[in-house]
């Protein structure tokens, strides 16, 4: 295996997306950024030099970060962030995992515009249990804002359900012929797919936008699913893809077998059910077979084809698309459950912060989200450098986040009254190698919606899902203990639940959190302390000389 050195130079850059000119954060002056590619076993390297006004730090999503906590990336979480003219060096390796991930900031709304496909091919000697691809093409799914992403989040932040809605969604940074806002287009705004005919193509599907799961189409071509979140599944086809943020999945595209006489549009739109304001915009790209000389933007409608995408707030259709999903071989699920959890989601106010200024009558409280009513609080300094020197804490978290509500309601029911929610940093300590088992419940607390959550440091088993409220007594006796797929983030339905299992191999501080950057922004967040185990490769090795400072 190798080792794979990249540079990350964060700096401002100006970017052009629908007439509107801004600077931006980017990576290497690129957007999307540069592509991290290595193979499974290989080592990645990483030095990311800070030259913006910004604080800034980089997860690399859905890698498992077996004993490299430190190279993890939340800010607050297992580093504190890379300050203006500091650097800091990401040194893991892949173990075990092949396929796409992304990375992305991972600090305040950074991610808007810093983040980039992560694509782990596999050992040099090993095939894909698929057909072999013809072409491989990522395609990243991310919102565009005329704002600045961060004057948004704070906005946001003030003034609870503020705005939150993106000017365009894109693919691969473009937002397509839809969003032309002047008479001379250059079409250079438009993603166009250029294939042959008669070929295979494997498409890496990233969704790096902010708020929204996507529903994703390509007219007249069926797309098979064989990957997800970078572990194999059992192949099967579909019209319409559904990805929510923090998802990725590689698909396989059959090309027609002659040129055919039309032109095709793909398209991505979101899937949303909750409340407030939303982008309930399109984006387009174009599925060019090479010979075909495109339509110009302006007349697209004539010789291009579209594709049919669900209502926006289907939610049978995404509760129907995500049990398509099985390992591709039997998993090594957790059989036996050591601890068991029970974390209820939701929107709620929590009590103003002091010197904080709040929209709640006199100033007494602000919009949060929260697992088991806990609004989670960033610490001042990264939790796992306080873990890992162990001293006396000082406050700056505790170790009892609730394994269950405080209190059981009807959580899908007629919207009980306990909407109020505390703030803390809270914690769940658990021994090494426990296997844990997670139910997420949605709650219709202001609203049933669903939530793409997210653990760092782990893939878990999706073991089981249904709508209205879990029961602990029916459920799990059809919880699919066998060929479960195996993920690191799962869209918890609307109105429903989902169970999650994972054994706890991995020793170091694990944020999960809701991937929706709002919900994150509101506090819809948690983290795990995994301790060490007894044997010395079972333990966190000490941080880096370089790990930032606050
Ligand atoms: Cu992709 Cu904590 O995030």
């Amino acid at each position: 295996s190798a080792t794979r050195h990249y540079k990350f130079d964060i700096r401002l850059r100006n970017v052009t997306r629908l007439c509107h000119t801004k600077s931006m954060v980017t990576v290497n002056g690129k957007f999307p950024g540069p592509r991290v590619v290595a193979r499974e076993g290989d080592r990645i390297v990483v030095k990311v030099v800070n030259h913006v006004p910004n604080n800034v730090s980089i997860h690399w999503h859905g890698v498992r970060q077996l004993q490299s906590g430190w190279a993890d990336g939340p800010s607050y979480i297992t580093q504190c962030p890379i300050q203006t003219g500091q650097n800091y060096v990401y040194n893991f390796t892949i173990v075990g995992q092949r396929g796409t991930l992304f990375w992305h900031a991972h600090f305040s709304w950074l991610r808007a515009t810093l983040y980039g496909p992560l694509i782990l091919l596999p050992r040099r000697n090993e095939s894909y249990p698929f057909e072999k691809p013809y072409k491989e093409v990522p395609i990243i799914f991310g919102e565009w804002w005329n704002a600045d992403p961060e004057a948004v989040i704070a906005q946001a932040l003030q003034t609870g359900a503020g705005p939150n809605v993106s000017d365009a969604y894109t693919f691969n940074g473009l937002p397509g012929p839809f969003y032309n806002c002047s008479n001379n287009e250059t079409d250079t705004d438009t993603f166009r797919l250029k294939v042959k005919p008669g070929k295979t193509y494997l498409l890496r599907l990233i969704n790096a936008a902010l708020n929204d799961e996507l529903f994703f189409s390509i007219a007249n071509h069926t797309l098979v699913t064989v990957e997800a979140d970078a572990t194999y599944v059992k192949p099967f086809e579909s019209d319409i893809i559904v990805l929510g943020p923090g998802q990725t999945s590689n698909v396989l595209l059959k090309t027609k077998a002659e040129y055919p006489n039309a032109n095709f549009l793909m398209l991505a739109r979101p899937y949303f059910t909750g409340m407030g304001t939303f982008d309930n915009s399109t984006v387009a790209g174009f599925l060019e077979y090479k010979n075909k000389p495109l339509a110009a933007p302006k007349n697209i409608n004539i010789p291009t084809l579209k594709p049919f995408l669900p209502a926006i707030n289907d939610t049978s259709f995404v509760a129907n698309f995500s049990n398509k999903f099985f390992s591709l071989n039997p998993a090594k699920v957790p059989q036996i459950v050591d601890k068991s959890f029970f974390f209820t989601i939701g929107l709620g106010t929590s009590p103003c912060p002091k010197n904080q200024t709040c929209q709640g009558p006199n100033n007494s409280s602000k919009f949060a989200a929260s697992m088991n009513n806990i609004s989670f609080t960033l610490p001042s300094i990264a939790l796992l450098e306080q873990h890992f020197f162990g001293q006396a804490n000082n406050g700056i978290y505790t170790t009892d986040f609730p394994a269950m509500p405080l209190m059981p309601f009807n959580y899908t029911g007629t919207p009980p009254n306990n909407t109020l929610v505390g703030n803390g940093t809270k914690t769940v300590v658990i021994p090494f190698n426990t296997s844990v088992q997670v139910v997420l419940q949605d709650t219709s607390i202001l609203g049933a919606e669903s939530h793409p959550l997210h653990l760092h440091g782990f893939n878990f088993y999706v073991v089981g899902q249904g709508f209205g409220n879990f029961n602990p007594n029916t459920d799990p006796q059809i919880f699919n203990l066998f060929d479960p797929v195996e993920r690191n983030t799962v869209g918890v339905p609307s109105g429903g639940w989902v169970a999650i299992r994972f054994l706890a191999d991995n020793p170091g501080v694990w944020l999960m959190h809701c991937h929706f950057d709002v919900h994150l922004s509101w506090g819809l967040r948690m983290a795990w302390i995994v301790e060490d185990g007894k044997l010395p490769n079972q333990k966190l090795p000490p941080p880096p000389a370089d790990l930032p400072k606050c």
